[in-house]
């Protein structure tokens, strides 16, 4: 728990999300979902076009489900959430309202940086940051800002709508204020959150990405086959995917990405050890569902 005294923690109203690729659009889906205005903020209106028109089509899913008999209903919530959506190109200017900035552009220590060292001079005095990077150490991110209190890691999932988990992640100097109110941002989209310190890939991906290269090791050895190993976890350990389905699913850019990143901070470390037959796979652009092929095929 933590304290509550003197505490000038202000409701979470205005946010601007950075990045509306795959998790962006999701949590400014959700965030306008549960009634905040957002600014989505890309780098130009060609991609936030593209990832608006992809919005509506997610909002009308839910619409369709959660109005199931009131389709003038269901219309009006997608109405509703989209008004609350603005784009913006422009990040300086996007964050000049906000309470809260969330990150979510790619995954590279360097042009994060960059971004929130500019966003620190244009935001006002309030305004808390938040990355959710997956992968990257957030104090890293942070001392690119003088704001190191107002500064913490927001964790959400794909697909971000449907995924019920958020981490709260703070850094030594995150304040009580700060985190206090990240966890009921959390909270206020409906999600269940966790709260964690700044360790690689904090809990979820930090047990789940050794879990799946564990796995490519089991049959690197030759000791069971991909698909033997699915049905193991799925049945003997009630997993609902197996680490292959699940690595396909994520992409195996992506969890080389996580691995090559830790393997060079954590060189000595046994977990975070890089493999041959998941670099092979990336190098021959079998990456997964989104290729069409990973560690099985999927092509229709
Ligand atoms: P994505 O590639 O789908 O989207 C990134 C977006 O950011 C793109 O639309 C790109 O145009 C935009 N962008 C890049 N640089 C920018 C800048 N300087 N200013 C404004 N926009 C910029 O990537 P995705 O998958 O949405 O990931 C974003 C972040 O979320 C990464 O840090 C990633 O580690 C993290 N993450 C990803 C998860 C996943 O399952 N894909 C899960 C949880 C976190």
């Amino acid at each position: 728990s933590f304290s509550s005294s003197a505490s000038t923690m202000a409701q979470i109203k205005q946010v601007t999300v950075i990045g509306s690729g795959l998790m962006g659009a999701g949590i400014a889906q959700v965030a306008a979902s549960t009634g905040h205005n957002v600014v989505l903020v890309d780098q130009n209106q060609d991609i936030l076009d593209k990832s608006m028109g992809n919005l509506r089509k997610s909002l009308q899913r839910v619409a369709k489900k959660k109005y199931a008999d009131d389709a003038a209903g269901g219309e009006n919530f997608v109405k509703d959430v989209l008004g609350k959506i603005q784009t913006e190109t422009d990040s300086a200017k996007s964050v000049l309202k906000a309470d809260l900035v969330i990150e979510a552009i790619v995954e590279n220590l360097d042009v994060k940086r960059k971004l929130f060292k500019q966003l620190d001079q244009a935001a006002p005095q309030h305004t808390i940051f938040a990355s959710n990077t997956s992968s990257l150490p957030i104090s890293d991110i942070a001392t690119s800002t003088k704001r190191l209190d107002r500064f913490g890691g927001l964790h959400y999932f794909n697909p971000v709508p449907m995924m019920k988990l958020v981490e709260v992640i703070r850094i030594p100097d995150t304040s009580d204020d700060t985190f206090k109110s990240l966890v009921e941002f959390g909270k206020a989209n409906g999600k269940v959150t966790v709260e964690c310190k700044d360790t690689p890939g904090f809990i979820v991906n930090r047990l789940l990405v050794p879990y799946m290269m564990e796995s490519v090791r089991l049959v690197e050895r030759g000791d069971a086959s991909p698909r033997d190993i699915d049905t193991a976890m799925k049945l003997g350990a009630g997993y609902p995917m197996g680490p292959f389905e699940l690595a396909d699913y994520v992409g195996l850019d992506t969890v080389k990405f996580i691995i090559d990143g830790w393997c060079e901070k954590y060189p000595d470390n046994p977990l975070f050890q890089p493999s041959a037959m998941v670099n092979k796979l990336v190098s021959e652009g079998k990456l997964g569902m989104k290729t069409g092929e990973g560690f099985y095929s999927h092509k229709k």
